[in-house]
């Protein structure tokens, strides 16, 4: 499991066993906001990374030649916000992650968001269809609930859509799970291990603590942890005070998920993480994106893992969360007819 001490750890290690032949072009889209500065930096540590492009609608040849300097391998370039520039930094890119777009403030729901990052998302994911469709995307603006469905449904009006490949970046719910739960059982988090299904909002949050190392937690304890795991991100913003929501936590978990697909990609095995992806386990209830346990292989998604044995109470999170995702996912759907 990747946490926060074995990160730095592994990625030093890495440095000196990674073969020569593992050469990946990254790049990210929002490379200058909260998010895309500390993710950029994670990935120029990565030495699976050969080549990072990093862009932005302001700022990016700044952050670039600012990272650029850090002194591992990866070649690092800025782009700049005119279409030929953004389809240079998308051209052979491996892996594509998108943080671009606003942030919540105190108050405010992800949902809120939609406005003005749906179409933003919209746009980007257009340029990926056009200049890197064989990339694997990780969406990460929110709501990431409608913006992975939007995405998805640009790249099928291009003709090229392949759902192994789409992935809306969940990741910080079990990294959070994983050490809210260790804060109260008294643990090291890199042994505590909580997979977290649903989406990436609120009550669509939905953590299996029967199936982590402590079952047995329940009553006004579990409450109380399903709640900080659900709603984990408005710790943030509050704490924030407006400032914006989680950037660093955020930045770790962008690079853990990417790090597992590049590891997935080179043929290492018995790599699992949760993610927002197309499913087949609840779309019959109106949900055809749904966050579980993913296996990675060398294609993106290997195997779409089932949820497996839960509680009477799981039973009833997982039928709340999946009335808003439904919802989430069918609002994106709407906007999608009017966008081409
Ligand atoms: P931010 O405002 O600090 O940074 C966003 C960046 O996107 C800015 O640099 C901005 O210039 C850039 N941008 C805006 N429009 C763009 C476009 N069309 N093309 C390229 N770049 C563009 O925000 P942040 O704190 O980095 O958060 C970014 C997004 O990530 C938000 O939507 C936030 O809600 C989301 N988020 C998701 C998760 C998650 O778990 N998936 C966690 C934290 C934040
Ligand atoms: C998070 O979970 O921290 C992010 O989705 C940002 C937010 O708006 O809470």
């Amino acid at each position: 499991m990747f946490t926060a001490r074995s990160a730095f750890s592994a990625i030093g290690r890495r440095a000196f066993s990674v073969s020569a032949q593992q050469n990946s072009k990254v790049t990210v889209l929002g490379a200058a906001g909260g998010i895309g500065q500390p993710l950029s930096l994670l990935l120029k540590l990565n030495p699976r990374v050969s080549e990072l492009a990093l862009y932005d609608i302001r700022g990016g040849p700044g952050v670039a030649a600012d990272i650029s300097h850090v002194n591992t391998k990866s070649k690092v370039t800025g782009y700049d916000a005119v279409p030929e520039q953004l389809k240079a930094a998308l051209e052979g890119a491996d892996i594509v992650l998108i943080p671009a777009g606003v942030p919540r403030k105190p108050g405010m729901t992800r949902d809120d968001l939609f406005k003005t990052n749906a179409s933003i998302v919209r746009d980007l994911a257009k340029a990926a269809a056009n200049h890197a469709p064989n990339a694997k995307l990780l969406i990460i603006s929110n709501p990431v609930n409608s913006t992975v469905p939007i995405t998805a449904e640009v790249f099928k009006s291009k003709g090229v859509y392949n759902p192994k490949r789409l992935f809306g970046v969940t990741t910080l719910d079990v990294v959070r799970a994983s050490k809210f739960i260790s804060e109260i059982q008294g643990t090291d988090p890199a042994n505590e291990e909580v997979t977290v299904i649903g989406g990436h909002s609120g009550v669509t949050i939905v953590p299996l603590l029967s199936q982590s190392n402590h079952p047995s937690i329940d009553g006004e304890t579990r409450e109380a942890l399903v709640k900080r795991i659900q709603f984990g991100g408005d710790e943030v913003v509050e704490a924030k005070g407006g400032a914006g929501s989680a950037t660093l936590s955020m930045a770790f978990a962008g690079s853990r998920m990417a790090d597992s697909l590049l590891r997935a990609s080179y043929g290492e095995t018995g790599i699992f993480e949760p993610a927002f992806v197309q499913s087949p386990l609840y779309k019959d209830d109106g949900c055809e994106f749904f966050s579980s346990r993913i296996e990675l292989g060398p294609e993106g998604v290997k195997e779409i893992h089932p949820v497996g044995k839960v509680s009477k109470y799981e039973e009833g999170l997982i039928a709340t969360a999946l009335k808003d995702l439904a919802t989430n996912i069918k609002k994106a759907w709407h906007l999608v007819p009017h966008s081409f």
